[in-house]
């Protein structure tokens, strides 16, 4: 079942009506959350700070919650075969379920949302403990992802209701707030997205990128970025577009079984040392030929870092009017070729990193070979 697109209201020009103040969380549903919360602590450098699970009361679920910065993740898998996250699993593999948008109103937001479209997965319900009151609400997304509505200000304990604080140390590798989280849906959705996003969540058309601007010789895609009233949240949607052979989003779609979140941009203070560091704990990075650094200087001009590092790292550069930015893609982060993460620094543009597609798509084109997939 798929949202339908309202088309009674006016396309643009209304208030900031959701008052998005940020992104709240991240939910992994995934097979195992105890090994999960091992690769992000010790390999991202997030710090563990609550539980939920057997030993907590919740016998359907294990959960932790893990910070960096001002990025919150979760991780949670299933006790039962009958549990939805189980089916989640088998259809999906690890991936991302919840997109949580923190809120003054939930209720407000539930009810802007829903009147302009939105599928509703739950309404507004309040959970409580010795702690106070978190409230919630949900909607439907592209694929099976939700966005939660959440209000946590009359809630002083450490997550949610039914989760106990961790008291456990990490070793930070500098992440330190979400930057944008990328969506891929199916073959002639992505303006339907586009419009969801517009229509029913308030969001504005901040990018677009045609097919001809993002394929290499096999593959290509086509890309608009959406953002909230007051840009703090970026919603870059993808479609793939005919190509030769295989685009990594199809190739996305074949192994998620439906769209979903591509990848979680996370954004740091400082690039080398970030990429350094996760290089240095075993996340594996795409690597663009070495002919990229050659023409690398020329292409974007001076900037602050060493390029001999940059070159050294395998970091990607990109100029626009307004500045350059440092980026990084991982591997997938799990078996199936789904989710991955981007590491991002920005030095005044708000840019995509569009100049480094091509160079970026080739080597992604490298590995799905390298996958039988291409
Ligand atoms: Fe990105």
């Amino acid at each position: 079942m798929s949202v339908q697109t309202p088309e009674a209201r006016p396309l643009s020009e209304e208030a900031d009506f959701l008052q998005i103040k940020s992104i709240d969380h991240v939910h992994w549903w995934v097979g195992n959350a105890k090994q999960a919360m091992y690769y992000w602590w010790k390999a991202f450098g997030f710090r563990p700070v609550a539980y939920s699970g057997l030993e907590t009361g919740n016998r359907r679920f294990a959960s932790y919650v893990l910070e960096s910065g001002t990025i919150r993740f979760v991780v949670s898998a299933p006790y039962h075969p009958t549990d939805e996250m189980a089916a989640h699993h088998l259809l999906h593999g690890d991936g991302v379920k919840v997109i949580a948008l923190g809120v003054d109103d939930v209720e407000a937001a539930f009810r802007a949302t829903t009147e302009r479209g939105a599928r509703a997965a739950w309404s507004p319900r309040e959970e409580s403990d010795g702690q106070g009151v978190y409230r919630t609400a949900a909607i439907h997304t592209y694929g099976e992802v939700l966005h939660v509505f959440v209000d946590r200000r009359d809630y002083g304990g450490v997550f949610a209701p039914g989760y106990q604080p961790l008291a456990l140390e990490a070793d930070s590798a500098g992440l330190a707030a979400i930057d944008h989280i990328v969506g891929n849906v199916e073959l002639g959705k992505m303006n339907h997205w586009v419009n969801f996003y517009h229509k029913v969540m308030g969001f504005r058309l901040l990018q677009g990128f045609t097919d001809e601007q993002i394929s290499t010789e096999y593959s290509a895609l086509m890309s608009k970025v959406m953002q909230n009233g007051n840009g703090r949240v970026k919603f870059p949607i993808n479609e793939p577009a005919e190509g030769k052979k295989k685009s990594q989003i199809e190739e996305y779609l074949e192994y998620y079984m439906t769209p979903g979140v591509q990848h979680i941009a996370m954004a740091t203070g400082d690039i080398l040392r970030t990429v350094r560091t996760l290089r240095e704990r075993g996340v594996e990075f795409l690597r663009v030929p070495d002919a990229y650094y050659d023409v690398l200087p020329e292409r974007v001009g001076a900037i602050e870092e060493d390029l001999a590092q940059i070159r050294e790292l395998g970091i990607l550069v990109d100029r626009d009017d307004e500045g350059y930015l440092l980026q990084i893609f991982s591997r997938p982060l799990q078996d199936r070729p789904t989710a991955f993460i981007e590491v991002i620094e920005r030095h005044g543009s708000r840019g995509f990193g569009v100049g480094n597609f091509k160079a970026l798509f080739e080597a992604i084109e490298l590995e799905q070979a390298r996958r039988g997939n291409l």
